[in-house]
């Protein structure tokens, strides 16, 4: 049964990892995840950067070369497609890698922030696409930069996550994309899409704890589900 986008004042595409990796970037915790090959205590939370800040910074550059060899799929460019047709449509991804943005996407919130920037405690954030940093250290302060990701004992950007949250709270279409729905704030999202309530459709092949939540569920691939999910 298809969706008509126009039916709903604002739609929410709510991707997580299941997403990307559909274009070859590898998932967290599913089979061949990243955190079954690399050790996060060694590459992804702040302890790892303060110990050893360039071997943290090759293991971002590595992975920016393996996301800069995959190229979004026909199920993010279905996305780009409705937001240029809708005003309502909002990306809140969970995502680091920037795939929504290279398929054309605009409105899009990282709420677990981006590999394609670079923190200074002092100075801020600044943009640095490409395989390898531009520069790892602050051209300023000479400070260490940090990617500026969500690693693993972060707190969360604030302002990021209270935007993703009104947003899915105002949506009344949420399309929940390639997550398992297991971390927070991101875990409650489908529920505080509810309490607007939006109806919730979740795309994903598997089935996890939340699934019950959705009002309907997509048991395929994204890739193939969202070209034609709407009229
Ligand atoms: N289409 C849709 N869903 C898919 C596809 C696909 N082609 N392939 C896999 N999936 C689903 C899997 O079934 C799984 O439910 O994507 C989900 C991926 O789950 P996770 O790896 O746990 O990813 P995510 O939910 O985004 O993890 C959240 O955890 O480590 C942190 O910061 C990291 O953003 C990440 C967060």
């Amino acid at each position: 049964m298809k969706v008509k986008a126009d039916d709903y004042r604002n739609i929410v595409f709510f991707t997580g990892a299941g997403m990307s990796a559909e274009s070859g970037v590898p998932t967290y915790r599913g089979r061949g995840g990243i955190w079954h090959q690399y050790n996060w205590e060694e590459y992804a939370c702040q302890d790892a950067f303060d110990r050893d800040s360039e071997k943290v910074l090759k293991f971002h550059e590595l992975r920016r070369k393996l996301i800069l060899s995959c190229q979004p799929h026909a199920g993010h460019f279905a996305i780009a497609e409705m937001e240029k047709r809708h005003p309502g449509v909002f990306v809140v991804t969970q995502n680091i890698d920037g795939m929504h943005q290279r398929s054309g996407s605009k409105r899009v919130i990282e709420v677990h922030g981006s590999i394609w920037r670079l923190r200074c405690p002092r100075h801020g954030i600044s943009e640095d696409i490409g395989e390898n940093y531009r520069r790892h250290r602050c051209e300023q302060c000479n400070t260490w930069l940090r990617p500026d990701v969500t690693w693993f004992g972060d707190m969360l950007n604030h302002d990021v996550v209270d935007e993703a949250t009104a947003t899915i709270g105002g949506s009344n279409l949420f399309i929940s994309i390639g997550t398992s729905g297991v971390v927070y704030p991101a875990a409650g999202y489908p529920q505080i899409a509810k309490n607007n309530g939006a109806y919730c459709i979740e795309v994903n092949p598997e089935p996890n704890e939340m699934s019950n939540l959705y009002d309907r569920t997509i048991r395929e691939p994204a890739g193939s589900a969202l070209p034609c999910l709407f009229l």
